[in-house]
């Protein structure tokens, strides 16, 4: 451990982070592939907006506002024609654009559109876009950025606190040897793919002459795998396992109402190919099913009781502190109207941009 360690105080407050009432402008998972087939409509909510999303007979995946621009019909009531969708109360039908495309007591419909929102799928998840056009890529591993995957899905799950807590439990070097009781010091160095994705990744060589040391030595050229990706404050993605194999785990969340967090976990490796290559990693995934309960064991009571507020930061906080940076800079959004985020008391521009802390070096 690092014994220059000096506690330092910070009186500023993020904004954005941990905050219940706000969210990233990104991609945020809304349904399983799986759960959507052709033709069918069904209601959601994400961020706290009432949605309908269906699955045209081209089998792209549309959104829209839930409500009926007619008369305020819950469009998920419903069908799904074609590439269309028409609403059950008056019949009136609209395009995956959302123009309006029918309504049967009319020859003409009237110049209208019903809101859609940019809507992808990746890694067996449906994705939407929370604002007019994507500025960034859906979240990706990145080292498998083009690469084509194996995916197995572990239970969803419905967490006690913000995503943004749940999420820097990954990069809370501290805990590791605490509550995990891993015999390792972690360290981090960080790297911003863009302005919406930052990577933590340990840099720790391993020194220590100890049998079991030694021992994981073996499996490692360079430092110990041990990565985080994250996606808008919300979608992490931990990378781990020796040089020979490695273990994507993404936690996709999404804020829930009462400040609370609701995600799907994926565990990810690359493709192998022929029948071996498939069976070896449906075993691996299996396998790496206890890696994924192994790392929410010991962190559910946390997350559970938890009151987040990180008073007396240390050096070994400071991957925490880049995040929240890091967050603090991106586009925020209301929970639940999705407009712009401003608050009453908002500082300058400038101010906030300078949310630092001195232990923070970027
Ligand atoms: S409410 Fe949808 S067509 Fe009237
Ligand atoms: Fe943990």
């Amino acid at each position: 451990m690092n014994f220059n360690s000096q506690p330092t105080n910070t009186n500023r407050k993020p904004k954005t982070f941990n905050n219940p009432e706000r969210f990233i402008e990104g991609w945020y998972w809304v349904l399983p592939s799986r759960k959507l087939r052709v033709g069918e409509v069904k209601p959601v909510t994400v961020l706290g907006r009432k949605l309908a999303i269906y699955r045209g007979k081209d089998k792209r995946a549309v959104t829209v506002d839930a409500y009926c621009p007619h008369m305020g019909a819950h469009l998920a009531e419903g069908k799904v024609e074609g590439n269309e969708l028409r609403c059950f109360f008056h019949h009136w039908k609209f395009d995956a654009e959302g123009i309006c495309v029918d309504i049967p007591c009319m020859e003409e419909p009237l110049p209208m559109k019903l809101k859609t929102w940019p809507t992808a799928e990746k890694y067996g998840l449906i994705w939407i876009w929370t604002g007019e056009i994507p500025q960034q890529p859906l979240p990706f591993v990145p080292e498998l950025e083009e690469k084509e995957c194996h995916i197995a899905f572990a239970t969803p799950f419905v967490m006690n606190c913000h995503p943004n807590i749940v999420a820097i439990n990954a990069i809370d070097a501290q805990h590791f040897n605490t509550v995990h009781k891993l015999p390792l010091e972690i360290i981090f160095e960080k790297h911003e793919l863009h302005h919406n994705a930052i990577i933590f990744s340990n840099i720790t060589r391993l020194i220590d002459d100890s049998f079991i040391i030694k021992f994981i030595r073996r499996f490692y050229k360079n430092a110990v795998t041990y990565s985080i990706c994250y996606w808008y404050g919300a979608t992490s993605i931990v990378t781990l396992g020796p040089d020979f194999f490695h273990l994507h785990i993404m936690f996709a969340m999404r804020l829930i109402a009462g400040g609370k967090s609701e995600g799907q976990i994926l565990l990810i490796i690359k493709k192998r190919k022929g029948f071996f290559g498939w069976l070896c990693n449906r075993i691996l995934l299996r396998l790496a099913r206890f890696v994924g309960k192994y790392f929410l064991k010991g962190d559910t009571k946390i997350v559970k009781t938890i009151q987040f507020n990180l008073k007396t930061p240390i050096k070994e906080d400071q991957s925490i502190m880049q995040f929240i940076n890091h967050l603090e800079r991106q586009k925020p959004l209301m929970w639940g109207t999705w407009n712009l985020a401003r608050s009453r008391d908002e500082e300058p521009r400038e101010n906030r941009e300078k949310w630092r802390d001195d232990l923070v070096n970027d």
